[in-house]
Order: structure tokens, then sequence, then C-alpha cells
């Protein structure tokens, strides 16, 4: 297996206003060079009303910044929407495309999601796709069927480790403090490996995040298991303290 940097990714959703996502945004950094030199890629995706002034506040730091989602299309008429360009002008490098509270909330599909990350590609971003199960889809044995088919159906031709990172975050698992077993992530995880091979060269050296109640306490033991090469994290990327706390996790 190659020896990849793994990715700590916040993202904080529909939270905070400009002062508080300064604040955040600063004592992140701070907490950080007080750590040292980071062993993974740091990333915060704040909401698009803070982008441009977290990636001004953060430039020339470790932290990158991300947007949580893009239109597919360049530009044009598509009111209250941001593209992958407008959010690569503002500095960022990833969009996270597909979370499961857009597929929930906008019925975003595969195929939806998948033109997303293509833009994403298009504009030079880092598309970090994701993909997860729901409770049910669980319980009835369906797990693999449902990644397999969303891994399938979202992913942005022209992918390469360079341009894609996959979260693996089960619906059941964010927000709620629950998360899947050890033996759960490994299987998931290392479905998503081999089934990457099949269509990318460089399947090996894509990032497979983790996703869904990553909080200080299980962090160590969630980005040791074969194939998580990072995590995805909500709740707990908005406290300094708990996302510095799951980014030293990783040295
Ligand atoms: P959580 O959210 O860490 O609050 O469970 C994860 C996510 O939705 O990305």
């Amino acid at each position: 297996m190659a020896d990849l940097r793994p990715v700590i990714a916040g993202n904080w959703k529909m939270n905070g206003l400009h002062q508080d996502g300064l604040a955040l945004a600063l004592g992140i950094v701070a907490q950080l060079v007080e750590q040292g030199p980071p062993a993974s890629e740091i990333l915060v995706c704040p909401p698009a009303t803070l982008v441009a002034m977290v990636a001004e506040a953060l430039a020339g730091s470790p932290v990158r910044v991300g947007g949580q989602d893009c239109h597919f299309a360049t530009k044009g008429a598509h009111t209250g929407d941001v593209s992958a360009a407008m959010l690569k002008d503002l500095g960022c490098s990833h969009v996270i495309v597909g979370h499961s509270e857009r597929r929930a909330d906008h019925g975003e599909t595969d195929a939806l999601v998948k033109s997303k990350a293509e833009a994403a590609l298009a504009a030079g971003l880092i598309a970090i796709v994701c993909v997860g199960e729901t409770e049910a889809q669980r319980d009835a044995g369906a797990t693999l069927d449902v990644i397999g088919t969303q891994l399938v159906g979202s992913i942005p031709a022209g992918a390469s480790s360079e341009n894609l990172v996959i979260a693996y975050e089960p619906v059941w698992a964010i927000g709620t403090g629950r998360t899947p077993t050890e033996e759960e992530i490994v299987s998931v995880h290392g479905f998503m490996r081999a089934a990457l091979g099949k269509g990318l060269v460089d399947a090996d050296r894509v990032r497979l995040l983790y996703g869904g109640s990553v909080k200080p306490e299980n962090s160590k033991r969630l980005l040791r298991l074969a194939n998580v090469n990072g995590a995805l994290i909500g709740g707990a990327s908005l406290k300094v303290e708990d996302f510095c706390a799951i980014a030293r996790a990783c040295s």
C-alpha cells in the first residue's frame, strides 16, 4: 500500500457568522503552528459566505480552504448557486460534492454529483466526493451495493489521485455520535479501494476519508485503519481544540 499523506478536512456546514469563522480559522492556524508541521493536509470548508474571508485569513498558512458544494455549470442563470470557478477564484483548493445532506435536502443524484465533480476538476479544484449508506440500507445488508453504485455513478471522468478524494460517510453516523465498527469501516474502505482500481490507474494513491462522528477520542483509532487516509469532520471541526487534536492524531 502506498504511503499516503492523510487529509484532515473540516466541514463547517451552515455554521458561523463573520467573526466566528475568522476566530475559528485563525485559532486553527495558531494551534497548528504550536503543534509543529502537520503530518496531514489540513483543509477547512466554510459556508460559501465565509470562503473569501477565510481564504484571505489563511493565505500563506498550511491550512487550505474548500467549498461545500458547487454548481455543475461554470456560470449562468442559476440563482443562489456558486460555480467551481468562483470557489477557485477565491483561493479554494478543494470542493466537497455529494455530501449526504445535499443528496437528501436537495435531491442530488449520482449523475448530478458526477457533473459537479467534473466541474470541480475543470476549474482546477480537487473534488471530495462523498458516499455513504443509510441505516436502512445497512440493516438490509446493502451497504457495499450502495457504495459501489454511488462510486460508479459519481466519480468524474478524468479523475486521478491528484484531483479526487473520496469520503465514506455512513448517513446514520453523521452528527449522531455513532460510528461503524472498525471491521465495518475496513470492509467498506477496502471495497472502495478495489472498486476504484477498476477505473483509475493510480487508485492505490487516492485518499479515502472516513466521516461521521469523528472526535478526538476516536480519531487515533479510526485514522489507523487500513485504507483510511484521513477524515471529514463536521461537528468537531467547529472547535479549534477538537479539530487540531484530530489533526494531531495523524502524526
Ligand atoms: P459529523 O459530520 O462529524 O458532525 O458527524 C461529518 C460530516 O457530515 O461531514
